[in-house]
């Protein structure tokens, strides 16, 4: 018997149960012993749940998550601090631990990985990165025969469904997150989502396992999707274009560039196809060539079926421990480059055109706001510009043109 102790039964949690109890059979056919949820941990015990669980397995006391019977911790709180405590003491107590908290990956990604090898238990947490998409796993595998160059991805659906929903009908930005608010595909407060962080998080996680070295959130340039416009959109239209909220990292020489930022994409471009709440991952190794990952990125069942092939790997052992790198690479982000989209809101001052002129290879539009297409020009020369004209975040919107 298999015990495991679950922290948290919101969307993700209820969908391991109902897994773990739809395939019992066939998990038992494989594993040749019963998989068992022994505990479940949660913030209130009171509280009304869609789903029925066996009496007494709930608690609010972490304590009995470190019963003996539990083998195997899978965490999936809304939480970071307090339980990423909770991790810590599990894996000091011998437990396995599966994740799907990016939030706690992406801020203690060495410190875990260190500790699950010092305590001999697995730390796996492919649900954190593209939700269903088993694109972990794979790369892990690939980086003992393949030097990675770039990993690139849709790493938000909440974000894709927006910038699709304002791309197909034409709608504007506050509209959209108002219908992905109700459709359950936004949060209350989106920020985490719409300004880029999740997205900037889930790279730091690939960027790491990717390039092999420390790649730190503070690491990684952000650009979110809040300040994008139905004006942008029109704009995008008429390049036969669209857009999508990219996270990118790539190596330059013994360092990296990683940027999370809206990108234009030709629309017979291959991220162009992935729409709505859909994610895809991509990277590049020198033997294997471009492997690219499309699923759903999030959502009960197909984040929970990630988790529990996690689960399957701990008990089949087949699990990879130690795949953080320790190159020691240094942060090139002077070096990204490229085209960019430049909308600014109108801004007085008679400089205006004379400042923009300095990286500007076409003005798209001159009117209610000036949007240009600039020259190839280094991300910071933009920032440089941006900050001559005064403008604050929410004044302007930059996108670079996909190459
Ligand atoms: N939802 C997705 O599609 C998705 C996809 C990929 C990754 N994830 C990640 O998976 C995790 C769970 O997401 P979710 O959507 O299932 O969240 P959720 O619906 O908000 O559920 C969170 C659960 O965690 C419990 N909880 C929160 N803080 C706790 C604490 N300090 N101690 C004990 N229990 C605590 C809550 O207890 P109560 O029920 O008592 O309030 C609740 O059951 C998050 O880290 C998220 O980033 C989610």
């Amino acid at each position: 018997m298999i015990g495991i102790g679950l922290l948290g039964l919101g969307t993700v949690g209820q969908g391991v149960v109902e897994i773990l109890e739809e395939r019992r059979d066939a998990l038992k056919s494989l594993l040749k012993e019963d998989v068992s949820i022994k505990k479940i941990l949660v913030r209130d015990i009171h509280k009304k749940r869609n789903i029925k669980v066996s009496e007494g397995i709930l608690t609010d006391d972490f304590q009995d998550i470190l019963d003996e019977e539990v083998d195997i911790v899978i965490e999936v709180t809304s939480d970071l601090e307090q339980s990423y405590r909770y991790i810590v003491e599990a894996m000091n107590k011998g437990k396995h631990i599966v994740t799907a908290n990016k939030a706690i990956v992406s801020k203690y990604f060495e410190e875990l990985n260190e500790l699950s090898i010092k305590n001999g238990v697995g730390f796996l947490y492919e649900a954190s990165v593209g939700g269903g998409i088993p694109v972990l796993k794979p790369l892990k595998e690939q980086i003992v025969l393949n030097d990675i160059d770039e990993v690139q991805g849709i790493l938000n659906g909440t974000c894709n469904y927006i910038l699709t929903n304002m791309f197909e009908r034409d709608l504007d930005y506050d509209e959209v997150l108002r219908t992905a608010q109700e459709l359950g595909y936004a949060e209350a407060d989106p920020s985490a989502d719409v300004q880029g962080h999740d997205t900037l998080r889930k790279l730091r996680i690939l960027a790491t396992l990717g390039l092999q070295g420390k790649i730190t959130e503070e690491d990684i340039l952000l650009e979110g999707i809040d300040n994008i416009n139905a004006f942008d959109i029109a704009q995008i239209k008429r390049l036969d274009s669209t857009i999508k909220l990219i996270g990118e990292a790539k190596r330059r020489g013994d360092g990296f560039t990683a940027v999370v930022q809206p990108m234009i994409i030709k629309n017979d471009s291959y991220f162009a196809s992935v729409n709505g709440a859909f994610n895809s991952v991509a990277f590049k190794g020198n033997n294997v060539g471009e492997l690219k990952f499309y699923g759903s990125g999030a959502g009960k069942l197909p984040t929970a079926n990630a988790i529990l092939s996690d689960v399957i790997d701990i008990i089949m052992d087949s699990h990879r421990e130690n795949s953080l790198g320790d190159d020691v690479l240094s942060n090139e982000n002077h070096m990204i480059h490229g085209q960019y989209y430049l909308r600014i809101s109108p801004v007085a001052g008679e400089g205006v055109p004379n400042i923009l002129s300095e990286i500007s290879e076409e003005i798209l539009a001159q009117g209610e706001y000036i949007s240009i297409k600039t020259k190839a020009t280094g991300l910071y020369k933009i920032y440089d510009v941006l900050r001559e004209l005064g403008l604050s975040k929410d004044e302007y919107f930059l996108a670079r043109f996909f190459d």
